[in-house]
């Protein structure tokens, strides 16, 4: 636990959402096995998994939807496993829930779906019409007040879920799926919202996703779920940096997919790295014995994920890379290794 000390008072400031040995078990079958993981103030977790890993229960246990079999989920210091009736009311309105099709009623309009859990809660009208004013604000809605569900696209109405998920100021959100079955452009708009929103708030966020995207684009940490364990965890830089990591594959920027037919050697060239020069790309023709070889880039592409420069290329050589090649890559921080070619037609080379 990390004490902070100002002047003469100690604050201690603990993790906002702290998941401790946390099973979840449906008759004999284990769907969470002993999972640990926390959240800081204004943190940004991306929890990610293939299809029945666990990651919807993990989110259910977390909103308390659902109650875990054995270890504890606090929420702001408070142990909600522990907790009952008006004080498990209390806990739960700290935590917004967002889910892959916002649940909104389709004769309500977009302002009176906001307003609904203002409602439950006996808000005078008053209070509650400012309220949605404002929520609608931040979400960029303001001027789809009184629309329709049926007359919203859909990266609108994940719009109207996040500010009815905000209604109650919680300070934390958890996000399952939100942004799936959205076209890239929408997922791009609704994670910059959901950026601004933990930048102006300070929201702890827990991003449920199957999309790499969503990870490279706002994560500050990654977990990784299989079968119900986590299989890796850490601050995205770090698993960034972790040449052993299989995060970081596939963290690594998408490779558009070439037909690997033609004449030559197919190499794959990686970084992830703060030391790699940014002009590695071109700097690989320098390699000893290459000048006498035609090297030609099938894909590329280099970004900068919080803070580190990642990048991954394709590269025919013929009519063969020359001994040395892979030293000399190595040498400067890159990871090379041979793709197999496969027919053209085939869409991937093994991976
Ligand atoms: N209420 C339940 N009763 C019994 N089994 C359940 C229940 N809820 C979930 N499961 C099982 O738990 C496993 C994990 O399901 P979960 O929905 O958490 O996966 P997920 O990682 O969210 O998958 P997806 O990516 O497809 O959404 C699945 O095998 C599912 O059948
Ligand atoms: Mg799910």
């Amino acid at each position: 636990m990390l004490r902070v000390t100002a002047g003469p008072s100690t604050v201690e400031s603990f993790p906002v959402i702290e998941i401790e040995n946390l099973t979840k078990r449906f008759g004999d079958r284990t769907v969470l096995d002993d999972i640990s993981l926390s959240v800081g103030s204004g943190e940004i977790l991306a929890v990610v998994g293939p299809s029945g890993a666990g990651k919807s229960t993990l989110s259910r246990c977390v909103s308390f939807l659902e109650r875990p079999t054995s270890g504890t989920v606090r929420v702001d210091g408070k142990d909600f496993t522990r907790l009952d009736g008006d004080e498990l009311l209390a806990a739960r309105r700290n935590v917004g829930v967002i889910f892959q099709t916002a649940p909104l009623l389709r004769r309500r309009t977009v302002a009176q779906n906001i307003a609904l859990p203002l409602q439950y809660l006996h808000a005078t009208e008053g209070s509650a019409g400012t309220r949605v004013t404002e929520l609608l604000d931040r979400v960029g809605l303001a001027d789809r007040r009184d629309f329709y569900p049926a007359q919203l696209s859909g990266g609108q109405k994940q719009r109207v879920g996040i500010a009815r998920a905000l209604a109650l100021g919680p300070s934390n959100l958890l996000s399952d799926e939100a942004t799936s079955g959205l076209d890239p452009a929408t997922t791009r708009s609704i994670l910059a919202l959901l950026s601004h929103l933990r930048d102006e708030f300070g929201l702890s966020i827990i991003l449920i996703t199957h999309e790499m995207e969503v990870v490279r684009e706002i994560a500050d940490s990654v977990a990784r779920i299989e079968d119900g364990r986590i299989i890796e965890s850490g601050s995205v830089q770090d698993v960034i940096l972790d040449p052993a990591s299989e995060l970081a594959r596939e963290l690594l920027p998408d490779r558009p997919s070439v037909p690997l037919d033609g004449a030559g050697e197919i190499w794959e060239v990686s970084h992830a790295s703060r030391t790699v020069p940014l002009d590695w790309l071109t700097s690989i023709q320098s390699a000893p014995g290459l000048s006498g070889a035609a090297v030609s880039v099938l894909s590329a592409s280099v970004e900068s994920i919080r803070g580190v420069a990642v990048g991954r290329a394709v590269l025919a050589i013929t009519p063969s890379a020359p001994s040395g090649f892979v030293e000399y890559l190595t040498e400067r921080g890159l990871h090379v290794r041979p793709v197999e070619k496969v027919a053209a037609g085939s869409a991937e080379a093994a991976a």
